[in-house]
């Protein structure tokens, strides 16, 4: 008999919760950071410098997520959301593969492709059109240029968001790492929070991570097809 799930719940995610659903990942065999380099397209110099090649890799990344659709694992992570009544999603994703999925409170650590917001008046706003009629594109208001609403390196995580991860990391009794490699701080800090405090680890990973040797558990698989099969047992006990 499977145990019953401990609450609260936290969940991390990162690129490979996503991989599935077509959405390249950063790091590994095929990872964007394999054929891009990261200051010259994600950091605020790299956009300061060329505005308008930062927004044509942002308008590539937009039309190839914009064609992806949540996968199972995104779907059962909304299911968990919807059956668990203290469960937190934290992802490092800008997709909103996990909005789509149903998921309805995604702490976005990473910011989301489909936000823009002023580099002037900070005013922030959504647009999914894909491609965008005018890149770099302005705002409406102010007539300055607009950036992707994403965290670049260098930067600092939204405040607000990181707060309440590293509180529903610190309360939950079982977190869930699920697809990301654990390199990047603070996102990575996460998991090694809720252990100090006594939570149970389970690893959602095809490959082994730093994370590895501290977990309770390791599901080694893509998420797509071992997270909902984790959760179907639980469920089912
Ligand atoms: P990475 O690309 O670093 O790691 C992806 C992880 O997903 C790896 O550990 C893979 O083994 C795993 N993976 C691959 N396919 C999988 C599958 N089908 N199911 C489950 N896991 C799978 O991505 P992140 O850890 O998300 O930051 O990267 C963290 C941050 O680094 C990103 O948010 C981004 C990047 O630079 C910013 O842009 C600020």
């Amino acid at each position: 008999m499977p145990k019953p799930i401990p609450e609260p719940v936290a969940v991390l995610t990162g690129a490979g919760v996503s991989a599935e659903s077509g959405v390249p990942t950063f790091r590994g065999e095929n990872g964007l950071w394999r054929s891009f380099r990261p200051e010259q397209l994600a950091t605020p110099e790299a956009f300061r410098r060329d505005p308008a090649l930062v927004w044509e890799w942002y308008g590539w990344r937009r039309g190839l997520i914009g064609a992806c659709a949540p996968n199972a694992a995104h779907k059962t992570l909304a299911e968990m959301e919807a059956t668990l009544p203290d469960f937190t999603l934290i992802t490092q994703n800008v997709d909103g593969l996990h909005q789509a999925a149903g998921s309805r409170n995604v702490l976005e650590l990473h910011g989301n492709i489909w936000r823009m917001r002023c580099t002037r008046c900070e005013r922030t706003s959504e647009d999914h059109r894909v491609p965008l009629p005018k890149i770099p594109p302005r705002c409406s208001q102010c007539g300055a240029l607009l950036r992707p609403d994403v965290v670049w390196f260098g930067e600092s995580l939204p405040s607000q968001v990181l707060d309440a991860a590293w509180t529903a990391a610190t309360r939950c009794r079982l977190m869930l790492v699920v697809g990301t490699s654990a390199l990047v701080q603070p996102a990575a800090s996460l998991p090694l929070v809720a252990l100090q405090n006594g939570a149970r680890l389970v690893e959602v990973n095809p490959a082994e991570t730093p994370l590895s040797p501290h977990t309770h558990e390791i599901l080694r698989g893509p998420a797509a097809k071992v997270l909902p099969e984790w959760w179907e047992i639980r469920q089912s006990g």
